[in-house]
């Protein structure tokens, strides 16, 4: 048994409080390799932000759980190298998907996990969350749960389309399970391709699709129905089109990709939406800088002289959530 307290790292329960009342949101990115985690803590020290290190199903299947909770051990020792005295940083489980998942993030030191069991009935998404929270909070792990389901796909579970959160169970849900924080469905959804083109308007200025909005009237009621309680957004990547644009350029094939506009990411955390999810983008952002590098230098083959490119376009697009988006700057001095 390890606790996350000898390793630095910090829970979201007071950053979520604060945030909550700040009217501003913690990012949750997630990170599977080295590249990614020097571009989150460079920008959150250099920023003063607090953040989520977030640990999916499919980068511990890629990177290793026990690897990857040793990078996030260093990433605290690495902050403090920068000069962030004092850095907030929380090692998270993403979409845990059972009781055993999210015990052994807790014994091997995550200080947060997810219990995902939204794609359950009602009843047994209580029972399996109070359980995972009974667990977690005898050792100071805090919880996010969720209800309701997003759209695309969430780790193993399907959805064909997005059942909104039911703001008339919530105030149960949250009592009967004791979770720490709530992910709810508003429209959002994973991946790099929220909406279809039929679901969008064409703006007749760029050409661009524009999405439908996410659904603030459910998010208001949540927050009616459970005042100051934190809340949490996934599938909350904007899909930059410049990005999108500079891997089509050299070489790449998205089409139609789109996102959640960041004007309305910027309404929501300054909601109780406390921790927005972002992981696509990041990917974008990679893969964009990459392949300029493969197309412009087809003779380059040391991976430093594409991945530092990568490194560098990661933290840009981490800051300008941070400070740009969020507003999470200087709230972790
Ligand atoms: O929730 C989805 C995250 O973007 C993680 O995705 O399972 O491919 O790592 P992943
Ligand atoms: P995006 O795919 O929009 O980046 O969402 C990530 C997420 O919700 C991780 O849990
Ligand atoms: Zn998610």
């Amino acid at each position: 048994m390890v606790s996350y307290k000898e390793l630095g790292l910090v829970n979201t329960k007071e950053m979520f409080a604060k945030a909550v009342a700040g009217g501003y949101a913690i990012p949750a990115f997630n990170f599977n390799n080295m590249e990614q985690l020097q571009a989150i803590i460079q920008a959150s020290a250099e920023t003063k932000s607090p953040v989520i290190l977030q640990v999916s199903k499919g980068a511990r299947q890629y990177a290793n759980q026990t690897l990857l909770r040793y990078m996030a051990q260093g990433a605290v020792e690495y902050a403090k190298e920068l000069g962030w005295e004092k850095p907030q940083i929380v090692l998270h489980l993403d979409h845990g998907d059972s009781f055993e998942t999210c015990k052994s993030c807790v014994d091997f030191g995550f200080s947060s996990v997810m219990i995902d069991a939204s794609a359950l009935p009602f009843e047994e998404n209580i029972a399996l969350t109070k359980k995972v929270v009974e667990y977690a909070h005898q050792y100071d792990v805090t919880v996010e749960a969720e209800l309701g389901v997003l759209a695309g796909v969430e780790d193993e579970v399907a959805a064909e389309e997005s059942h909104y959160t039911k703001p008339e169970e919530v105030i149960e849900f949250a009592t009967r399970t004791g979770c720490d924080s709530l992910a709810i469905s508003i429209g959002t959804s994973h991946g790099a391709y929220k909406f279809t083109p039929e679901q969008c308007t064409v703006d007749p200025q760029t050409g661009r699709l524009v999405p439908p909005p996410l659904a603030f009237d459910v998010l208001h009621e949540v927050e009616k129905k459970l005042p100051g309680f934190p809340i949490v957004l996934h599938g909350s990547s904007s899909v930059p089109q410049d990005e999108v644009d500079t891997i089509n350029k050299f070489g790449g094939a998205l089409k139609a990709a789109v996102g959640i506009p960041e004007e309305q990411l910027r309404e929501a955390a300054k909601s109780a939406v406390c921790k927005i999810n972002i992981d696509s983008d990041s990917r974008l952002a990679m893969t964009a800088a990459v392949r300029k590098v493969f197309a412009e230098k087809p003779a380059e083959f040391d991976p430093r002289k594409y991945l530092g490119p990568a490194r560098e376009n990661m933290k840009k697009l981490y800051m300008h959530k941070i400070v740009n988006v969020l507003g999470s700057d200087g709230k972790a001095e």
